[in-house]
């Protein structure tokens, strides 16, 4: 925040996950980029003579709906929304609010959510029923990655990346409480 005068940043920046005791690489940047690359192909056939609106939802999607739509084919526009949920700890607070709403109307357009992981799904759906309700022409889910044996979803996330095992994982956008979205790989947090 801007009135807050304190910083809990350390100097030395992490990039890769090599050399960083705390950190194992999990997904390696060439992999990453080579899934991106292969969706966004998908995804641009999928919506050849249509410009969907794609959704990053904040702060974790940043990273990945940069490189995403630098590789879609098709003419986009973007917009983001932003959710509260984990705050800076692990595991989720089960308990969902909108801290950012979107700028851009939802009626009759097709929307293509992107999200950096999904986890037990509340987040997606919470977007979906909010989307819902503005009446898209279309509405697809985008994930990089996502945790094998979800219970709270009871829709197709269309569009993913990686399906992974329950581990927290950070990097590529992902964070724990705020730290390594700028690792350019996915990576596990051994000592959180
Ligand atoms: P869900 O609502 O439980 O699906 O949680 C989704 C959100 O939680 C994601 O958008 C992330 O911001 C965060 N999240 C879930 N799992 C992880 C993780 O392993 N690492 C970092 N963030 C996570
Ligand atoms: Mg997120």
């Amino acid at each position: 925040m801007l009135m807050n005068k304190k910083s809990t940043g350390k100097k030395k920046t992490v990039k890769k996950a090599k050399g960083n005791k705390n950190l194992k690489t999990f997904i390696s940047s060439q992999k990453v980029a080579a899934r991106v690359k292969a969706l966004a192909r998908r995804i641009s056939k999928d919506y050849a003579g249509k410009v969907p609106i794609f959704i990053g939802v904040l702060n974790g999607s940043f990273i990945f709906i940069s490189d995403l739509v630098r590789e879609v084919t098709v003419d986009v526009e973007i917009d983001f929304l932003k959710l509260s949920s984990y705050g800076d700890s692990k595991i989720s607070s089960g308990e969902v609010r909108l801290l950012k709403d979107l700028n851009c109307q939802i009626e009759g357009r097709d929307i293509i959510i992107v999200e950096d992981i999904i986890d037990s799904g509340l987040s997606m759906k919470y977007i979906r029923d909010l989307v819902l309700q503005h009446h898209p022409a279309s509405l697809e889910f985008c994930a990089l990655l996502m945790k094998k044996g979800l219970s709270n979803l009871s829709f197709n996330i269309k569009y993913v990346g990686f399906e992974i095992e329950n581990r927290f994982v950070v990097g590529y956008g992902l964070d724990y409480a705020q730290k390594y979205r700028n690792l350019k790989e996915v990576a596990i947090l051994l000592n959180g």
